[in-house]
Parts: structure tokens; C-alpha cells; sequence
């Protein structure tokens, strides 16, 4: 086993760095259709203007979105996901990633309720979907479906697949996390396609890009107490942890 280890290792010296972003690094790994995703110990706010040092956040980040994105697989949904690789790494299938964030809403809060000027808190009559125009650049704007295909990012097909995928995650997580004491507020996916073609969830799934109230205080379980310096970033990420751990353990 330490053998294995130990090789294991050596085979991950010799991975390429592709990309150091806010919150992650990617590798190239020997097999060009994997990457080695690092979850880093650091936290950014208004697109990387404002960021700091957490221990043991690319740990706790990394253990919720493995959770989740096997949970979504489990429960047919296609991701880029293949297995974890140590505390705060793992692989996964490498995307040509489509250059859009995909927002869902079922509660009033954030850039929705300052863009509106609204109150947080309230719940939505119907989930909300905006896209976002990935550029830290251009600090993200929206982009609407006429846009997005006349400028050849994806096509109404492509945008239709991925926006039923989004109905489906939120169909799944909203429960998932009502039954851990949480209120799945808002949250942030992204897509990419593999080398066959195929369109599949990717990025991560944390409290890093999305809100969670806790159902009994409301208070903040997410980025937010960073964002808004209310609470310790890395205990609020292990106590949703526990949390998902726990009722994902009772067999939902
Ligand atoms: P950001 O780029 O927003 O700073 P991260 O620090 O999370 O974000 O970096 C991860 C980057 O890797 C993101 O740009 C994301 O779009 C990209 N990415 C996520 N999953 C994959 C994948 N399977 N293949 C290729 N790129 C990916
Ligand atoms: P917003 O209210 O700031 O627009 O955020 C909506 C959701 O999207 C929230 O869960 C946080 C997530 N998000 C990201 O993951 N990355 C981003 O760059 C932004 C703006 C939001």
C-alpha cells in the first residue's frame, strides 16, 4: 500500500500546472482527458480584490463538493467528477469549459435583492435563473440566451441541457439540504464539455458558490461570512460538512 503511495506521488510530480484561479489549481495529469484539481486555503471576495489565508478551508470545501457531486451522480446526474485523491484533491474529466455561470435563485438575497432593492429572506415564487458572461475582467455581467448564441458561446440546445441539469440539481440539493437544517438559497453552477462531446456539471459545489441559512437561526452558513466578515470561514464550512455528512450516512 505504501508502495502504491509512494508511486502514486512520483506520477503527480510529473503533473503540468494549467491554471491557479481564486480557488483552485488545475494540473494536467499523464492522461490528457484528466485534470488534478488542488482546493486551496484561501478565500477571494469582489472577483480576487480581497483575499486571505484560511487553514484548512481547501479541505473543507473539497470534502462538500465531492459529497454533493456524488450525490448528483447517484442520482443521474452526469458530472465531470471521478474520485478524490487526497483531502484537498481530486480528479476529474477535463472540460472545454463554457465560459458562463449559471445562477439559480429560490430566495431573495444578494446581488438580487441589491439590484431590485429588496429585502433578503424572501422565498421566490418560482426559481429564478440568470447567466453570467465568466470574466473577472468585465466582473462577470449577465448575458441573456440572444447573446450568449449570437456570440457563439453555446447554442439554444447547449443552453437548454444545461439549464434543465440546473433544474435538476436544485430539484435534488433543496431537499437534500433542507434535511441537514439548511435553506438552499442561491447557488452558482458551471459546465464544460469532454472530449466525446458530452455536456456535464463541473466546477465544484461548496459553500463557496452558494448561499445556505441555517433553517432554525437563518444565520449565514456560506462565503457570505466571509464576504461580509460575520463568522470563521473554515468552522462554518466543517459544521455544513457534518451536517451533509450525516444525513447523506442515513442512506437519502
Ligand atoms: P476561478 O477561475 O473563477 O478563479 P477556481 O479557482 O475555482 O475559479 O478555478 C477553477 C477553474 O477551473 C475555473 O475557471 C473553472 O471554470 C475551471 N474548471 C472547473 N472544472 C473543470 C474541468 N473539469 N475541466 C477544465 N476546467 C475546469
Ligand atoms: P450573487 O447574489 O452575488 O449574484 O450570487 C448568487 C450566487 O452565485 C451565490 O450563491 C454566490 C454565487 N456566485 C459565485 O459562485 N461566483 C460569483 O462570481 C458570483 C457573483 C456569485
Amino acid at each position: 500500500m505504501i508502495i502504491v503511495r509512494v508511486f502514486e506521488r512520483k506520477f503527480l510530480e510529473m503533473d503540468k500546472l494549467l491554471y491557479t484561479g481564486k480557488a483552485k489549481e488545475m494540473w494536467q495529469t499523464a492522461d490528457p482527458d484528466v485534470l488534478r484539481v488542488v482546493y486551496l486555503d484561501q478565500a477571494t471576495a469582489l472577483n480576487g480584490k480581497r483575499k486571505e489565508h484560511f487553514a484548512g478551508k481547501g479541505k473543507a470545501a473539497n470534502a462538500i463538493s465531492s459529497l454533493v457531486f456524488r450525490y448528483l451522480m447517484d442520482h443521474g446526474v452526469a458530472t465531470h467528477f471521478i474520485k478524490k485523491l487526497s483531502a484537498n484533491e481530486d480528479l476529474v474529466k477535463k472540460c472545454q469549459m463554457f465560459p458562463l455561470e449559471f445562477v439559480t435563485r429560490n430566495v431573495v438575497a444578494g446581488h438580487f435583492a441589491t439590484r431590485y432593492g429588496l429585502k433578503e429572506g424572501a422565498v421566490l415564487a418560482n426559481p429564478v435563473e440568470e447567466t453570467f458572461f465568466k470574466s473577472d475582467d468585465l466582473d462577470d455581467p449577465f448575458i441573456n440566451e440572444s447573446a450568449t448564441v449570437a456570440l457563439k458561446i453555446a447554442s439554444h440546445q447547449d443552453l437548454m441541457q444545461m439549464w434543465n441539469i440546473c433544474r435538476k440539481v436544485n430539484d435534488l440539493l433543496r431537499p437534500l439540504f433542507a434535511k441537514a437544517g439548511m435553506q438552499l438559497v442561491d447557488f452558482k453552477l458551471e459546465f464544460g464539455r469532454l472530449s466525446n462531446g458530452e455536456i456535464v456539471l463541473a466546477d465544484e459545489f461548496s459553500p463557496d458558490n452558494c448561499r445556505l441559512w441555517d433553517t432554525a437561526t437563518n444565520h449565514h452558513m456560506d462565503k457570505d461570512v466571509y464576504r461580509r466578515k460575520i463568522a470563521d470561514l473554515t468552522q462554518t464550512y466543517d459544521e455544513v460538512l457534518a451536517r451533509l455528512q450525516a444525513v447523506i450516512k442515513e442512506g437519502n
